[in-house]
């Protein structure tokens, strides 16, 4: 996928953060139109992997409004308690409203803060994940070794990011869809015609799977294994300390 040439990719943790400021509003509605609802179908398969025992602590990092701490607590296994943290105050303030819609404000805790600086003690958490949100971090690798510190050893951590894909015939769609029919649906619904160009630009300047494994194994994982998914649409690593 090429770059448009108009399109800024600038990772000034700034703009990111106003940028989502400025979309969250219809965030959610654009994320399930966008995916034909697959997003929720990706985050459910990235908590499975993750393997929460019954009582886990889970950091749910850059966790905009919500929808994977919802689906973490709302899974099958009991007693799991999120702590979501994003620098975005207009995401987390849409996520609040969610969680205590459902009525689980006890279970989850929405904090602002920085992927670089997880507000969080060394080893305090059982498990961590991140959906579609690694990609927007200027300081990736900092961002993967501070997952690692707040880690439990053994802890697992699971990154949902979108791909390239290279399959004939879906490349060439997927091509068309996110570089034609993404940015102009993306600019209708949410009024801002800059935040839907950046994502297909975004997503083309992320590493391949076996790069991105790689960068966190040197973060500090002990293990770490991906899969494709929706025909290399996204990727789920899922990163052992
Ligand atoms: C595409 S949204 C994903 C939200 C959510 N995880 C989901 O699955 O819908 C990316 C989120 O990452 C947040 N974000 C990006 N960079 C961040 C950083 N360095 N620290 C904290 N949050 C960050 C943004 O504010 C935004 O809410």
């Amino acid at each position: 996928m090429t770059t448009p040439a108009s399109v800024s990719t600038s990772r000034e943790p700034a703009k990111i953060a106003g940028m989502f400021d400025g979309i969250a509003r219809r965030y959610d509605t654009l994320n399930h139109v966008l995916s034909g609802g697959l997003d929720l179908v990706w985050r459910r398969r990235a908590i499975r992997a993750l393997a929460l025992a019954p009582g886990a602590r889970l950091l749910d990092m850059c966790t905009g409004t919500g929808d994977l701490a919802l689906a973490a607590v709302g899974g099958a296994v009991p007693g799991v308690d999120v702590v979501g943290v994003d620098f975005s105050g207009e995401m987390l303030r849409h996520g609040l409203v969610k969680v205590r819609a459902a009525g689980l404000g006890g279970r989850i805790r929405l904090v602002r803060g920085d992927a670089t600086r997880v507000p969080l003690p060394d080893g305090s958490v059982d498990a961590a994940a991140v959906a579609f949100g690694i990609r927007n971090v200027v300081d990736r690798d900092r961002a993967c070794r501070e997952f690692c510190r707040v880690l439990k050893p053994g802890g697992r951590l699971a990154v949902l990011e979108f791909g390239n894909p290279t399959l004939p015939g879906w490349k060439q769609l997927y091509g068309w869809y996110s570089r034609v029919v993404l940015p102009k649906v993306g600019a209708m619904i949410s009024g801002d015609s800059v935040a839907y160009s950046y994502l297909p630009a975004s997503i083309s300047q992320f590493p391949e799977p076996d790069q991105f494994a790689e960068d966190l194994r040197r973060s500090g994982f002990s293990t770490v294994e991906w899969k494709a998914m929706t025909f290399g649409t996204v990727y789920l690593h899922i990163a052992t300390k």
